[in-house]
């Protein structure tokens, strides 16, 4: 019996002593850093208008909301108030072309390696970034030709980014479970929008990353195979408005009851576009897609049907179905 207590008493001690290294080490080591992967055959990226439009557009739906900054009008980044508290401080950077304080002395292949994997120039994974690994050899090209362009929100502001303040959690997590995502091992090319099922697929894991949102859980997510995310469109991911109030999304399946299985197309489309849905306007931090075009739209709402109908009740479908 001695021999079996003291055997336990030396394995807590093991534990423990395992226990305060790991926090030692998470919290001396802070934020890690990787070797810069570097992007294989890419040509300068030139600036098409084409691609100048659909860079605006996709900045406008998805960058702006955490890197504009509003006062001034330039990409400059502020504080995130959206983020859980107990992640610490954290800070959208400066991606206006300002070339000390911004992204003016970036490369087109760093600003490329970054976008797919969110690891900085100076190898610093950056956190709360999210990562573009399907999106569209194309797309990221407009990207970045929209951030070297003459738009004012990327004309260069001379504005520091503030220093990320993580908490020991949000160090523990970039430590273990939050990885920086590879680069792709060839080109990445978009289906046809008249292949409106796949072209659906690609604006939802690869363009816009709805799935992102609006499965489980953020925590759950699986970056490289989206549709293996937890409850992958079943919403009920909880989110944070800038008051830091939480917004769950919802079910995207065409399940009848929980999800949007009695929503026309039309319905659809005023809410995706212009955050209006029959039951009332929808809350931030749910973007506004005001430029998508109506191929999109139905590129989408073709795909959400192919989904398995997942039943999952959220605050909008009201008490009596949310209850069940
Ligand atoms: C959820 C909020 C969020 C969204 C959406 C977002 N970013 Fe970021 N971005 C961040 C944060 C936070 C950082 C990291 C700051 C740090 O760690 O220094 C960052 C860093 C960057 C950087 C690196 C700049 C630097 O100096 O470190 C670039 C470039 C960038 N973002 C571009 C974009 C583009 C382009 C988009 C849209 C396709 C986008 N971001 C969408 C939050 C976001
Ligand atoms: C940054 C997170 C985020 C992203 C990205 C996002 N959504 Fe949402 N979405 C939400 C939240 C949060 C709500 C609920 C808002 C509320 O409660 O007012 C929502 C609500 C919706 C609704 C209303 C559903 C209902 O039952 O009322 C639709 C439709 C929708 N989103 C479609 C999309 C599509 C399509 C995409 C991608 C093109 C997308 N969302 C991307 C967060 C997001």
């Amino acid at each position: 019996m001695r021999k079996v207590l003291r055997i336990m008493g030396l394995l807590l001690a093991v534990v423990v002593v395992a226990a305060v290294g790991f926090v030692v080490f998470v919290s001396a080591r802070g934020i890690p850093s990787y070797d810069v992967p570097k992007p294989t055959g890419m040509p300068l990226i030139e600036a098409t208008p084409a691609r100048l439009a659909q860079g605006e557009k996709l900045v406008l739906s998805s960058c702006a909301d955490c890197h504009l900054n509003r006062q001034t009008n330039r990409l400059a980044g502020h504080r995130l108030l959206d983020t859980p508290p107990e992640f610490g401080g954290l800070y959208s950077a400066n991606i206006t072309q300002d070339k000390e304080h911004g992204i003016g002395a970036w490369t087109d292949a760093e600003l490329v390696t970054l976008l797919r994997t969110g690891v900085g120039r100076d190898g610093r994974f950056r956190i709360v970034m999210p990562s573009f690994v399907h999106m569209s050899d194309e797309d990221v090209s407009s990207l970045v030709a929209f951030l070297r362009s003459g738009h004012e929100w990327v004309r260069p502001d001379p504005t520091p980014s503030h220093e990320q303040e993580p908490s020991l959690l949000a160090k523990a997590l970039v430590n273990t479970v939050m990885k920086p995502t590879p680069l792709p091992a060839g080109p990445v090319v978009a289906p046809a929008p008249t292949e409106a099922v796949a072209f659906g697929r690609y604006l939802v894991v690869g363009r816009y990353k709805c799935y992102d949102c609006h499965s489980k859980d953020f925590k759950t997510n699986n970056s490289l195979e989206p549709e293996q995310s937890e409850g992958y469109m079943g919403g009920g991911n909880k989110l944070l408005n800038l008051q830091g109030q939480e917004v769950y999304s919802r079910n995207l399946t065409f399940d009848a009851e929980t999800g949007i299985g009695d929503w026309t197309e039309a319905q659809f489309a005023q809410a995706v576009k212009y955050g209006m849905t029959p039951r009332g306007p929808l809350a931030y931090p749910m973007p506004k897609y005001s430029q998508m075009d109506d191929e999109e739209v139905h590129a989408l709402f073709v795909y959400l049907q192919t989904l398995p109908k997942i039943s999952n009740a959220t605050a909008e479908d009201g008490g009596a179905v949310a209850a069940r």
